[in-house]
């Protein structure tokens, strides 16, 4: 059993994101002994540019046409980013709200990652997803509270949640979310608590996962 650990927030220690995935994972270390967990910091993983280059190393490379020596380094850490989504069994992302989205870097990641023929498949007319993976578990931290008769009602402001529809898309069969909300601008001690709190119900949830 394999687990991909998406962490997505630069915060390391301070994480609210990265405070509640890692409680999930250790409940789930419990729950399920054998399992292998891959962390992937987006921030820590150097991720390449997706630029002009990389974008001629795409074409090359499913054209199968021949590449330069960096087009090559290029694809083949492209294909290993999305080697380890391919092999995971399970996924767990942490997603910090930036600007009521996430952090530009796990778009990057997403970017390099979602690829025709290798996570999903596109027949001129129907996107089909590639991967099998049965389950993911999302936290979504906000500084913030969302609810909806606030002056920010989550259905204005909510912008995280693509990533959820991008799990879905790529194969992944049920997507499972945590929101802990209010992490910083209530103050300290009222993010603590909902940090804590987040801790609690993700510890319940990795029991069933
Ligand atoms: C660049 C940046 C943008 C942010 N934008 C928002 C925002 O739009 N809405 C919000 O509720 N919180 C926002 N915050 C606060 C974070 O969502 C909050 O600190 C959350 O806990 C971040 O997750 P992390 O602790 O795992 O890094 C922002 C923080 C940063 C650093």
């Amino acid at each position: 059993m394999r687990l991909l650990n998406i962490e997505s927030s630069p915060r390391g220690s301070k994480s609210a994101s990265i405070a509640v995935t890692s409680v999930f994972l250790d409940a789930y270390r419990q729950a399920c002994p054998g399992v292998v967990i891959d962390t992937l910091n987006v921030w820590e993983e150097k991720l390449p540019d997706f630029d002009q280059e990389a974008i001629g190393a795409k074409y090359k490379g499913i054209n199968k046409e021949p590449m330069d020596e960096s087009e090559a380094a290029l694809w083949d850490k492209i294909q290993e980013l999305a080697a380890r989504f391919q092999q995971a069994d399970r996924i767990v992302v942490g997603v910090p709200m930036w600007n009521f989205a996430y952090p530009y870097k796990l778009k990057q990641l997403i970017d390099l990652v979602c690829q025709r023929n290798m996570l999903f498949t596109y027949d001129g007319n129907e996107y089909g997803p590639l991967l099998k993976t049965p389950r993911a578990f999302v936290v979504y931290a906000r500084g913030g509270t969302y609810m909806e008769d606030s002056p920010t009602p989550a259905s204005l402001f909510d912008h995280q949640k693509y990533i959820d529809f991008w799990l879905k898309f790529i194969g992944v069969e049920e997507v499972r979310t945590l929101v802990v909300e209010g992490t910083t601008w209530g103050g300290k001690e009222k993010g603590e608590e909902r940090i804590a709190l987040g801790q609690k119900e993700a510890i319940k949830l990795a029991a069933e996962f």
